[in-house]
This record gives structure tokens, sequence and C-alpha cells, in this order.
């Protein structure tokens, strides 16, 4: 199996997810590729996709939300799974006891879903370095609203982001991922 692994990043905490997610794929003896979207050249010849961006202020990073619009026929002709980089802290659950992935789901997932039709759209806890952030973050970031649901910290779960990818290989060699567009 070829699969390409693409991903959109601002400050390298959803970089890290995808390569790690392409390392335990390339580690199952698939061809792999991992890019950031924006510098991704053709994408045909690949058998499946996994796609990924960072959530800020509830948003998917536009890269990768124009890139599933603009390749929405061929993705959906192919397997295909989706992850966001989003929420950070140790808490699973937000203050009304939502999932707090399901709660920072970007405001595009109804429109990634019903373009491609990805097998699973996943949240991943993400990372944020307060000295990477550019000044209008670091300013957001002294907001009281801000600051309960912005600690610093890397809060990626390395065990869960394995097992994902090797659900993903599990998905593909036994067959259950042929697809067709839908
Ligand atoms: C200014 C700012 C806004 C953010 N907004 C959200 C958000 O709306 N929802 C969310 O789940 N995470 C949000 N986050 C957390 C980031 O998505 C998280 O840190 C992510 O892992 C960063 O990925 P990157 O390092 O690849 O850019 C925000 C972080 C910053 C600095």
């Amino acid at each position: 199996m070829s699969i390409l692994v693409l991903y959109a990043s601002k400050h390298g905490a959803t970089q890290g997810i995808a390569e790690r997610i392409a390392v335990t794929l390339t580690a199952s003896g698939q061809r792999v590729t991992v890019r950031p979207v924006q510098d991704v050249g053709a994408i045909d010849g690949y058998d499946a996709f996994v796609i990924g961006s960072a959530v800020y202020m509830g948003h998917w990073l536009k890269p990768a939300a124009e890139f599933v619009a603009s390749h929405r026929e061929l993705l959906a002709a192919h397997p295909v799974w989706l992850f966001s980089s989003g929420p950070l802290g140790t808490e699973p659950t937000n203050a009304e006891g939502k999932d707090l992935r399901q709660a920072s789901e970007p405001r595009e997932t109804a429109e990634l879903l019903a373009a491609v039709h990805p097998r699973q759209h996943r949240g991943f806890f993400g990372a944020l370095d307060p000295g990477a952030l550019t000044l209008p973050e670091r300013a957001l970031r002294r907001l009281p609203a801000a600051r309960a649901i912005m600690p610093a910290g890397d809060f990626r779960d390395w065990a869960e982001i394995e097992q994902w990818a090797k659900d993903i290989i599990e998905e593909l060699t036994t067959g259950t991922a042929e697809k067709t567009a839908q």
C-alpha cells in the first residue's frame, strides 16, 4: 500500500503527530510519504490518505481545509482518515462533561465529512509551547476566558496516536477499506 500523510501545522505539534503516524505505518511495511499539505505535488498514485490539521479558533488551518475541498473527488474515491490536533490539557472532558476532543471539533467538520466521506475523523490532544507563540497568540492567551483552555505543555498521547495508525493498517490490509465515491 502507498499512503500519503499530509498535515497543516503552525507550531509543529500536528507535524509531530503526522510524523508518528507515518513512522507507525512504515513500520508495518507500508510505503509512506509524509508532507506539509502546502508542499504536496501530484497526489495520484496513492492508495490511501491521512490528512490532519491543527485547530485554531475553532477552525482547521486554511491550507488543509482548502486542500480537502480542492481534491474532494479524488479523495472521496479512496480510503481517507482525517485527524485534528486540538484541545490542550489533561482533562478528558470540558466543564459541561462533554468529551473535550468532540467539543473541540473544527467548524469545518460537517463539510469535511461530506466532501470525502472519511473512514474516521479523529481528534487528538495537542501541544502548546508559549515561547513559540506569535504576539497576537500571546495576547489572546492572556484573556481570562482563554487561560483555562490553553495551558502550556505537550498533551499528545503517543500511545493513542500509534494505536490509531495501527487501526488504519488493520482496516487497509484486511480489505475493509475498499471504497468508491459515495
Ligand atoms: C491562538 C491559539 C488558538 C487555539 N485555538 C484552539 C481551538 O479553537 N480549539 C482547539 O481545540 N485548540 C486550539 N488551540 C490549541 C492548538 O490547536 C494546539 O496547540 C495544536 O496542537 C497546535 O498545533 P500546531 O503546533 O501544529 O500548530 C489553539 C492554540 C492557540 C495558540
